[in-house]
């Protein structure tokens, strides 16, 4: 039976990149049933939607769903990222953001081949708090980072089943326990009772600020991470830019549970720069859309879709790139 995917080219390169996903995906030969949903930055300003409940309810009926990128110029920051990708997020409860990186680091001979594992639910993403005087001297602004043990516990399990399903089976939990002493000490101590459930993962801790040199310097030595959602957000930036740039970094937005679709899309945003010049690198959205095979079972075309994109160049238009990783993977 067809996959049903719920397609959000959004704005910008958006729509360029996941058409060439798309492609890809059928040249692996997987039956998918695509519905193009028209959102993002441009049909906020055209007629004010952003992602209605009754949009939200119609996607929730879907398998997966594919995103390309949103943000337009023309938007004030925000109102885009809050009212429809952070909305998926919460709402469809797309608790793992799962971004793998695979490259060797500027300056280094060995390769690395790591996944971060970003808590995609709460933190200070949950918008909790507010702000008081705005605007006078005596402003007063708040923004709280709200950490439950039901959110950590699940994050944190997933990193563990991930982890205990790979070669080197290593888990590093990174945070900032030296100064924040309450959540911290909430993730260190869920972390620290999974573990007992995983004997033979090693697992080891890092300090959000030293994990940055060591994503640097050092990559090799991870295998999984798992951190809160803003560290997470910072770290896999630092993690795109030591593994080939931006133009690859790939992500899944998962519901583990299943009680909804889950949400694929490139790390990159949507670079109005560059629209409709062929410049755009369709790599990672075809990466994300790889991550979306995984999750629906196909893992035989996954493979192929990663294997023609670690062979491909990475030059040529975005057009191009898409032709030629397709034309590989129907072999
Ligand atoms: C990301 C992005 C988003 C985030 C923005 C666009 C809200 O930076 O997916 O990493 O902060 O999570
Ligand atoms: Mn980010």
């Amino acid at each position: 039976m067809a996959h049903r995917i719920a397609v959000i080219g959004g704005d910008g390169i958006g729509p360029e990149v996941t058409a060439e996903a798309v492609q890809v995906v059928r040249a692996a030969g997987v039956d998918i049933d695509t519905t193009d949903f028209d959102l993002g930055g441009a049909r906020y300003l055209r007629d004010g939607e952003i992602l209605s409940d009754a949009t939200l309810d119609e996607l929730r009926g879907f398998d997966a769903i594919l995103l390309g990128a949103v943000g337009d110029p023309g938007v004030p920051p925000g109102v885009i990222e809050r009212g429809l990708l952070l909305k998926m997020r919460f709402e469809l409860d797309l608790y793992v953001n799962q971004r793998p990186f695979i490259g060797t680091a500027p300056g280094h001979d060995t390769a690395h081949d790591f996944i971060v594992i970003r808590e995609n639910t709460e933190g200070p993403y949950v918008g909790e708090g507010g702000v008081l005087r705005r605007g006078t001297p005596n402003e007063v602004a708040t923004q709280g980072s709200v950490n439950t043990r039901l959110g950590v516990e699940r994050c944190v399990r997933y990193a563990f089943e991930l982890a205990a399903g790979r070669e080197r089976q290593h888990l590093t939990l990174v945070h900032k326990t030296n100064v924040l002493q309450f959540s911290g000490d909430l993730w260190q101590r869920t972390f620290n009772e999974v573990a007992t459930d995983f004997p033979d993962v090693a697992t080891a801790y890092n300090h959000v600020d030293a994990a940055c040199i060591y994503f640097v310097q050092d990559p090799q030595r991870y295998d999984v991470v798992v951190t809160d959602n803003l560290f997470g957000d910072i770290l896999t930036d630092l993690g795109g830019a030591v593994s080939g740039g931006i133009g690859l970094a790939s992500s899944a937005n998962l519901n583990p549970a299943g009680t909804g679709p889950s949400m694929f899309e490139p790390v990159h945003g949507s670079a109005p720069d560059i629209v409709g010049t062929g410049k755009a690198n369709p790599i990672a959205a075809v990466l994300s859309a790889a991550m979306m095979l995984d999750f629906l079972g196909e893992s035989g075309a996954a493979e192929r879709v990663r294997a023609a994109c670690a062979a491909h160049p990475g030059t040529g238009t975005t057009r191009e790139i898409g032709a030629q990783i397709a034309a590989q993977v129907a072999g």
